[in-house]
């Protein structure tokens, strides 16, 4: 009989990658992990991408402390990624080898007590409430981070999960191309923070992504993805991140449309 026990805690330890998201709340970090809070300086990518000169100081705790105090078992060896779910539907995906290399953190407040708010100009909105948590990288003096633009920086976060990778597996169809595949990759980074594919991803846009491409071209496709602003000019969809050269941009942009193109 105690075998029964032991095996069902087991399962329950093994199944928690997959548990529900934990909530969050800047007063329980406090509590928490209280000693490990610090400032962070950081170019803030939403005010103006690209743009090295406009620095803000927050408030907040080093992400890979608040994992490995609040998973302690999973972290360790964990190579899936880490959700954050944020108020407003969005997404934030961040994969743990990414994690480990660079360091983030899970800010509550600005340091000059200035109102926790900020202006998303690729999005076109301004005075937008970061809290309760905004996602921050240490990015000055790393140009990796800084040509990911604003990508990566979810706020109004207030619940986390570690999820494995075969939660995507269904995305891709087997067989599809490599181009297709890294097409995927992409998606992931650029577009999977507000939509969805199979109940996987965001939800800033109700629709499924299916129906969203249906009878588009792929000329639609790279008119939308590069500029979304001068097709529709009050969506709040953000044009392919302009921190990359445009070079690469294009490339990510053809593989994405072929990713599409498989869905
Ligand atoms: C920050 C959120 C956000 C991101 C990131 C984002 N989208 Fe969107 N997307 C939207 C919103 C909002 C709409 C609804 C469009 C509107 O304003 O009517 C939309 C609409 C669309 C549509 C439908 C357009 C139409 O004509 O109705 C497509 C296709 C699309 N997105 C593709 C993508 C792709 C591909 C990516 C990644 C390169 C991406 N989106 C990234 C928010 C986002």
């Amino acid at each position: 009989m105690p075998c029964n026990y032991v095996l069902i805690l087991f399962m329950l330890l093994a199944s928690h990658v997959h548990a529900a998201p934990m909530e969050l709340s800047p007063e329980q970090v406090r509590k928490d992990l209280g000693s490990a809070i610090r400032e962070i300086s950081v170019i803030e990518p939403h005010e103006q991408c690209g743009e090295t000169n406009y620095i803000v100081t927050y408030v907040g705790i080093p992400l890979r402390i608040l994992i490995e105090y609040y998973y302690p078992g999973e972290w360790t060896g964990f190579s899936g990624d880490i959700h954050l779910i944020a108020r407003d539907g969005y997404l934030g995906i961040v994969e743990a080898g990414k994690m480990r290399e660079k360091d983030a953190y899970l800010v509550f407040a600005r340091a000059d007590a200035k109102p926790f708010l900020v202006d998303n100009n690729q999005q076109g909105e301004r005075d937008v409430p970061l809290g309760p948590f905004y996602l921050v990288w240490d990015n000055i003096g790393d140009p990796d981070l800084q040509k990911m633009c604003s990508y990566g920086w979810p706020y109004q976060v207030d619940r986390i999960q570690l999820v494995s990778d075969s939660i995507y597996a269904g995305l891709i169809p087997p067989g599809a191309s490599p181009s297709a595949q890294a097409g995927f990759a992409a998606f992931k980074t650029y577009c999977l923070g507000c939509h969805h594919i199979n109940g996987v991803g965001g939800r800033k846009v109700g629709a499924e992504m299916k129906l969203l491409v249906n009878g588009k071209t792929r000329e639609d496709l790279r008119a939308w993805i590069s500029d979304p602003q001068k097709v529709r000019p009050a969506t709040t969809m953000p044009p392919l991140n302009r921190g990359l050269d445009n070079k690469e941009r294009q490339r990510v942009i053809d593989q994405i449309i072929e990713f599409l193109g498989v869905l």
